[in-house]
Formats: structure tokens, C-alpha cells, sequence
């Protein structure tokens, strides 16, 4: 391996390169990075056809003690269904209620995580004719042991009043529910329940376990809210941003009918630009371009739905005096989120009234704003775009082998005209497993590539980034978790070695022999912000079965000469191909750094077989 490390030959990589695509696709967000515990906090989900449904939430007590139905009295004009709870037992007498009541629980996504020590904040909207006695706890799976509680009293509750407890958990139970009891008799209303841990980043309402692993890789960009999900099975299922701002307790929620799942759209469009605030991200909005899997809107009808999009960009961008920049900064945030690019739509290319609409929303968008760059759902890595575009959007979704040749898909693409946004890469399928060493190699080889390739790739994500294992739609992916529990596939721990690519500079680097091109290689130089030292990464992906001993001749290191103290070498490899990360062994296939015990101008390294190996290399 020839490797020229002169920065004056080399080529800037995008700041953008390596970055993230989040989906609301296995509960991701709802039941995952967005902290909420309760499920169905407003009895509003439902499927496409059913008006609501209080699933998960289940009632304590038979028949004979209360009954629990749901109505269209809520104070909430977009959620109108609330609970009603008619509690039929007393205090003492005849009909006493049993010992702690009766009532209702919600076990969240598959268990709440209470944890020691930690305090949870419950919200609840309660109206009753009469006066209130409601104890809330939360406990233990079954309900038997009780890790926090109080009692809600109030006599004058006859309109919707909230009511807000906060609760420390004594013990904690990753497996854990919440509960709403009485023991007295009369009529009660619920509505829009929430129950949050007051420990999220910075109070943002992030899971800090499932935030800090998106953190540790230090995206360029995160692209959201999908997918699929953007586009809905069907129009009307689709992701509204307006349905997704304000107080939460008044967004109507919504049932993804693409992922089969409600959410309640507590990470709503703010949320999202607040998390690629937080992430140092920059933020990419995909919309829905009036197009979904079903049903479409004709172009000469799409002015409404360019006007909602220009109103989600001014919520973004617009001052605080805006009409949509007050709202957003009636939510916290007076300063504009920093929304420089916009996806119109997702993989919709191929459909009817996709060129149509797009140029619609174009020509109304470029005219606002100038500066936002355009994403077209169009491949224009093989022949320029029929329309005008900054970018063009690129999935691949296949084998272990293909990905891995694919690192050779854009070396003959147009070097002028807009540039590639490899938006969702993944290896699926047998090679995949639930996310297999063999996947994250041949994905490492495609990354390599599009670097090499990087002045006409701008942005890569993997997809999709997360599953709750509680409900897998879609197999594999970057981030397994529970409600308590996490652990990074082999193809979240490939990403970490192009963290330090973004904004670096690709030095000239040429493999003289690669007999059966199961070889690939790339080489940066990088200042780690950490200790303000200079490196020289070298990346090399064996795809092959066979140890391959490597010579690595270095040139044009100029002034700077490599040094032995404080070179790494990192390696991604395990004993089996398939080999997978678990709950039980979640770093068994992870990267493992050691030092090098040689480094020079001229040096041989041993690079195991099925391994990605990257070597930093100091420089004085
Ligand atoms: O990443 C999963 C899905 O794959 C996305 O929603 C969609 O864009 C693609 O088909």
C-alpha cells in the first residue's frame, strides 16, 4: 500500500460526510430514544380504521367493581377520546373496595425502567363530578411492589385540572408499571398521562444511554423522521409536522402505517432539530412530498402541502417574530435551528406525480430560502437528473458481497452536477444475521469507498439506527435496546472508525497488489481535538479468508516523521464471520485498540482475515 500523506495532494473530506438516519421504525423513538414511559398516554392509538384503543393500558378489578370506557370529552380539541373510570365499590360498607383499590396500569413499552434514586415526573388531566382520591405509584411488573408513590387528592375537579407528582423510586425494576388507583365511589376522567424521568440530556427528553451511543459517533448530519414513515402507506397516515409541535398533551399522536405502531409524536418536529442541535448534527429534514405507498396528490393540488413545508421552514428558521419562528420559540427555543437541507420525499422517484410536485416544492423553496439544499429522490450516479437538484438521494440495501463491491459505485459518476446522499446503506438479508460481523466488513469496504469518493458523496447514514427488541419491523439494525438495556451491532462499532473522517483530509493511497480485490484501503490525516495531535489514519478492510501480511510505504510526510509512542492499531474482527452482539456479550465482535509495536516510512503489518484494522499513526 502506496500512501502519499502530503496534505497539499490531498482532498478535504465533506464536514457532512459520516452522519446518522433516524426513523421512527422499531419504536426508535416512541418507546426508545424519547424518554416518555407511558404507552398511549391520551387513549388516542389506534390502527387505520379504529377510532381508539387503550391498549396497553389494562384495568385492575372485575366488572362488578368498575367499568372502564372511553369517550370524546376531552379539553383537547386535537385528542377529543378520553378514559372514563365508573367505580362502583366504596370506602367500608357493603361494596368495599379491596384493599388498594381498583383502577387502571400502563406497563409502558414492554416494562417501564424505574431505576434507584431517580425521580419521574407524572403528569395526569383529571376531571370528576365529585371530589378525587387517586393514589399513583409506580411498581413492579405485577404490581406488587410499590418503588414510588403519592396520593392525588382534590375536591373541585368538575373541569379538566392538571395535576403533576413527582415521585423518587426507593427501588428500581427495569420491568416496571405505572398505576392509578381509587377506592372511592363516583366517576373519574383521564386524560394525557405522562410519566418522564427528569434525568434526560439536558431535560430534552432524550434517553441518556440511547443518546450517548448516537453521541459517541459523532454524526455530521442526522436525517429524519424517515423513511417510510415520512411517506405512510397511505396520505393520511403520513408524518405532519404541524400535528407534532406544541405543549405535547395537545398533539394528536399518530399511527404509522407503514411500521404498524402509534406514536404520540412526543419527538415532534422540534424535538428532532433540538436533537441534532444537541448531537452537533446537521439537522436534514425528509417531507412528505404529497406522495405516499398508496395514494397521491395531483401536482396542479400540491400548493397546500408546499405552504405546510414552508411553514415547517420558517418554524425552523424563521425569527422569533415569525408567525411558525414564534411558536417554536414559545417552545423554548428563540434562536433558529441551524435546517440547511431538505429531502422531498423518500424514494419516491418512481411514482406518478413525483417530478411534478418536487419541482413545485423546489422553485418555492429555493425561492425562501436560497441556502437550503435540495435532496432529489432520483439516482444520478449513473446519468445526470432531469431536474435541478443539490443532491441526489442513494439506498442500498443487499448482500455482504455486493455492499462491498459497491465501494466502486461512484468512481465513474459525474464529478460535476449534484452530489450523492447516501442515505440508507445497509447489508441485509442471510450475510445480516441481526447484525453480523460479516455485515459490518462488507459495509467498512462500501464506506472506504464512498470516502475515496468523497468530492461527489456527501453524506452516508446507515440504516435503520435503531430496534427495541420488543418490536423488530425491521431486521438489521445499528442500536438494539429494551427498556433498559443496550447494545451496539458490529455495524454501529464500523462507524466509529469514520468518526474522525468528517472534515479530514484524504491523503493518496493506491494498493499495488490485491489479487482477489478482497482488499480495500483509504488514508486520512486528522488533529485529534483531544490531545491536539496530528495522525495519519490508515484503514484497511480484509474481506478475505486468509491472513494478509501487508507492506505499508509511506511518502511526502514533509516536516512531520511518525512516531512509535502513541500509535494505535484498532481492530473489528471476532473468531466467526456471523458473529453478533447481545445483550449478554453486547462488545463480543467491538473494536479492541492495542499500540503498535512498529511504525515507519516503510512497515509490514499483519492483517488478520475478515478484520478492518485501522492504524493511527502519530506524526511528530
Ligand atoms: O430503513 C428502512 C426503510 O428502508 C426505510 O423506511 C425506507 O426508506 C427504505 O425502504
Amino acid at each position: 500500500l502506496f500512501i502519499n500523506a502530503s496534505e497539499a495532494s490531498g482532498r478535504k473530506i465533506p464536514e457532512t460526510l459520516f452522519g446518522i438516519f433516524f426513523e421512527e421504525i422499531n419504536h426508535a423513538g416512541a418507546g426508545g430514544l424519547w424518554a416518555e414511559l407511558v404507552s398511549n398516554r391520551g387513549f388516542e392509538a389506534g390502527g387505520p380504521n379504529t377510532p381508539s384503543n387503550i391498549d396497553p393500558w389494562s384495568v385492575l378489578g372485575d366488572e362488578s367493581l368498575l367499568i372502564v370506557s372511553t369517550d370524546w370529552s376531552s379539553c383537547f380539541d386535537r385528542n377529543k377520546i378520553a378514559l372514563r373510570m365508573e367505580v362502583l365499590c366504596d370506602v367500608g360498607g357493603a361494596n368495599a373496595c379491596p384493599v388498594g383499590g381498583v383502577g387502571i396500569y400502563n406497563p409502558g413499552f414492554w416494562g417501564m425502567n424505574i431505576e434507584q434514586g431517580k425521580t419521574y415526573k407524572v403528569v395526569l388531566f383529571v376531571r370528576s363530578l365529585g371530589s378525587v382520591n387517586i393514589s399513583v405509584s409506580l411498581t413492579g411488573s405485577k404490581g406488587l411492589q410499590t418503588l414510588a408513590s403519592a396520593n392525588i387528592i382534590a375536591t373541585d375537579v368538575l373541569n379538566w385540572t392538571k395535576m403533576e407528582v413527582l415521585l423518587e423510586a426507593k427501588t428500581g425494576d427495569p420491568n416496571s408499571r405505572l398505576q392509578l388507583m381509587t377506592s372511592r365511589k363516583g366517576v373519574i376522567w383521564f386524560d394525557q398521562i405522562s410519566v418522564m424521568p427528569l434525568d434526560t440530556y439536558k431535560g430534552h427528553g432524550f434517553r441518556n444511554d440511547l443518546f450517548s451511543m448516537l453521541q459517541d459517533l459523532r454524526p455530521g448530519f442526522i436525517r429524519f423522521p424517515g423513511g417510510c414513515f415520512v411517506e405512510g402507506d397511505w396520505l393520511r397516515n403520513a408524518f405532519r409536522w404541524k400535528e407534532t409541535i406544541g405543549p405535547w398533551e395537545e398533539r394528536p399522536g399518530h399511527f404509522g402505517d407503514v411500521w404498524k405502531y402509534w406514536t404520540d409524536d412526543g419527538l415532534g418536529h422540534f424535538e428532532f432539530l433540538q436533537l441534532a442541535e444537541d448531537l452537533g448534527a446537521a439537522p436534514v429534514w425528509v417531507f412528505n412530498n404529497g406522495v405516499s405507498h398508496n395514494d397521491e396528490v395531483d401536482t396542479s393540488s400540491v400548493l397546500p402541502f408546499v405552504q405546510e413545508i414552508l411553514d415547517g421552514l420558517e418554524f425552523a428558521k424563521g425569527d422569533a417574530q415569525s408567525k411558525w419562528g414564534s411558536v417554536r420559540a414559545a417552545m423554548g427555543h428563540p434562536e433558529p435551528f441551524d435546517l440547511r437541507y431538505v429531502a422531498i420525499g423518500n424514494e419516491d422517484c418512481g411514482k406518478k406525480n413525483y417530478r411534478g410536485n418536487y419541482l413545485k416544492f423546489y422553485a418555492a423553496i429555493k425561492h425562501a430560502y436560497p441556502d437550503i439544499k435540495i435532496i432529489s429522490n432520483c439516482d444520478g450516479s449513473s446519468q445526470p437528473l432531469d431536474h435541478p437538484a443539490d443532491f441526489y438521494d442513494y439506498h442500498i440495501y443487499s448482500s455482504a458481497k455486493t455492499v462491498f463491491s459497491m465501494a466502486h459505485k461512484f468512481d465513474h459518476s459525474s464529478r460535476t452536477g449534484p452530489k450523492a446522499f447516501v442515505s440508507e446503506y445497509a447489508v441485509t438479508g442471510d450475510d445480516a444475521g441481526k447484525g453480523s460481523l460479516l455485515a459490518a466488513l462488507a459495509e467498512a469496504g462500501f464506506l472506504i469507498g464512498l470516502e475515496r469518493n468523497s468530492d461527489v458523496v456527501e453524506m452516508a447514514s446507515y440504516a435503520p439506527l435503531f430496534v427495541n427488541t420488543n418490536d423488530r419491523r425491521w431486521n438489521p439494525d445499528a442500536i438494539v435496546f429494551d427498556s433498559s438495556q443496550l447494545y451496539g451491532t458490529p455495524s454501529y462499532w464500523m462507524q466509529h472508525f469514520f468518526r474522525e473522517s468528517n472534515g479530514a483530509i484524504l491523503v493518496n493511497s493506491t494498493l499495488e497488489a490485491n489479487p482477489s480485490n478482497s482488499l480495500i484501503a483509504s488514508a486520512i490525516t486528522w488533529k485529534n481535538p483531544e490531545d491536539n495531535k496530528n495522525y495519519l489514519r490508515v484503514k484497511v478492510v480484509n474481506f478475505g479468508s486468509d491472513t494478509v501480511i501487508l507492506k505499508i510505504s509511506i511518502d511526502g510526510l514533509e516536516h512531520n516523521s511518525l512516531q512509535l509512542l502513541g500509535s494505535t492499531k484498532t481492530v473489528l474482527t471476532s473468531s466467526n464471520l456471523m458473529d453478533e452482539n447481545s445483550f449478554k456479550e453486547p462488545k463480543k465482535v467491538a473494536p479492541v485498540k492495542t499500540l503498535m509495536d512498529d511504525v515507519g516510512k516503510d512497515m509490514e503489518v499483519v492483517l488478520s482475515p475478515r478484520s478492518f484494522t485501522s492504524f493511527d499513526l502519530f506524526r511528530k
